[in-house]
């Protein structure tokens, strides 16, 4: 039997496990995955990166701090996302360099209609002094009192947009955004992309059709109790999104408040890496290249090159997409063999790559002769490391960054890919 001063001990474990901060943690499964980190987070900085610039310039130069307000903030991830802009990608030398600096950010306002969220996010912010969370719905218009003043950046990350299923509530919310801006604001929205590999079955050339998915959240469980639980699982009701679509929303939103709401920029996120590619729910061609493009960021874990080649299945009757899709395809797939041949003809001896790999083409891209050449580089350069496992912390995760620039190099701002985010601007006289 257990004496007394061991109970006392095992105090300390069971208030570690209870924090969850004891338990495993992976970068291969939930919400927080290495996609989520490295890609779509990171993605998602890039693009607003100048933007967010020029809204600092901007307040800098009126004496003034920026405020902004998050609609669908979940437990606060914007505040993260926003906080975790760089101006640059620093020098080794360098400390990172934050864009948005303590000092400039007046205040973080985070909007959400769930309070198990809201109460999340003061759980994990509550104790700073310029974040404040307030519960509100975003389809009946801006939550923001009468006298209260306006924000400078209205963020919304991760489909937040697509919780729109009526476009008069999205037309609304931006019209008050527009009227409410004093001088100058920058909104960013987010929806899901229309033409996302992940749910071709739904596609559609009639704009009227398939406007909201009923989107499972079936990915966040391991496939065996995923099918096991089905019945159980949470459904949505999401707003699949074009270029078209929003510009008609953006158009009809700047006429109801007689302000120009400006499109800035269009990226798609996430185009081969959506959760539901891991699932085929919604396309039974889907394959799981979430799960491997995790793999090749996990630090120990040795990715199986194979289970990164695409194989894309061509929609009849969508040409423009297929075209797309097939060029990405072929772009994707030559980075992925090329990388496994260059590790396959490492010469450990002379410490060098063999003289059996044929040059680049020069008819190739040219954003991917240059991570073609990059990966020719980091394997010649780390493959003689030895000790820490040179290939899966070092060469792979360099893989999946060649794989990101080349998809985001590549990518049109159209929705084919789970997300399609919008950049506005609203500029008074
Ligand atoms: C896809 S999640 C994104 C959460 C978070 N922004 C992130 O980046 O992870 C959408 C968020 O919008 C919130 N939401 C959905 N409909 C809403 C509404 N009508 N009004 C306010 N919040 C809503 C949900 O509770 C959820 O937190």
């Amino acid at each position: 039997m257990a004496n007394k001063a061991d109970n006392d001990q095992m105090g300390a474990y069971t208030e570690a496990v209870q924090s969850g901060l004891y338990a495993k943690q992976t970068g291969l499964v939930g919400k927080y995955d290495n996609v989520r980190r490295y890609w779509e987070d990171e993605i998602t900085r890039d693009f607003i990166r100048p933007h967010l610039q020029e809204l600092m310039n901007y307040k800098r130069s009126s004496m003034q701090r920026i405020r902004i307000m998050d609609i669908g903030c979940g437990s606060a991830d914007g505040y993260e996302l926003l906080a975790g802009i760089r101006q640059r990608d620093p020098d080794l030398q360098d400390s990172q360099i934050n864009l948005l600096t303590p000092d400039m950010l007046g205040v973080y306002c985070g909007v959400d209609l769930n309070e198990d969220l809201l109460h999340q996010a003061a759980s994990y912010y509550g104790h700073h002094p310029k974040l404040e969370f307030r519960q509100a719905d975003f389809t009946q218009g801006l939550p923001l009192d009468k006298d209260e003043r306006s924000y400078d950046l209205y963020f919304a990350s991760y489909g937040t947009w697509s919780h729109h299923n009526q476009d008069e509530t999205a037309v609304r919310l931006l019209a008050d955004i527009a009227r409410r801006t004093d001088e100058y604001a920058i909104i960013v929205c987010d929806w899901l992309g229309r033409y996302s590999y992940e749910w071709q079955t739904l596609w559609t050339n009639d704009l009227t059709e398939n406007r909201n998915m009923d989107y499972v959240v079936s990915y966040i469980y391991e496939k065996e109790e995923r099918e096991a639980r089905r019945d159980e699982l949470q459904h949505l009701t999401l707003r699949l999104m074009c270029r078209q679509e929003i510009d008609a929303i953006v158009g009809a939103a700047s006429k109801e408040a007689g302000t120009e709401i400006k499109p800035l920029r269009f990226f798609d996120r996430s185009i081969l890496t959506g959760r539901h590619m891991d699932t085929a729910d919604y396309n039974p061609h889907a394959q799981p290249l979430r799960q491997a493009v995790n793999v090749l960021h996990e630090s120990n874990v040795r990715a199986d090159l194979n289970s990164l080649l695409v194989n894309y299945v061509p929609k009849a009757g969508f040409d423009f997409i297929n075209d797309y899709f097939e060029h990405l395809q072929m772009c994707w797939n030559t980075l992925v063999e090329y990388t496994g041949m260059l590790l396959k003809e490492y010469d450990h001896e002379k410490e060098e790559i063999s003289t059996n790999i044929r040059p680049i083409p020069a008819s190739y891209p040219e954003v991917l002769r240059r991570m073609m050449e990059r990966m020719r580089r980091v394997v010649e350069n780390t493959g003689w490391l030895g000790i820490g496992l040179p290939r899966e912390n070092v060469i792979e995760p360099q893989l999946g960054y060649a794989l990101r620039h080349l998809v985001t190099t590549l990518q049109q701002g159209q929705g084919c890919a789970h997300g399609l985010v919008g950049v506005f601007e609203v500029k008074k006289g």
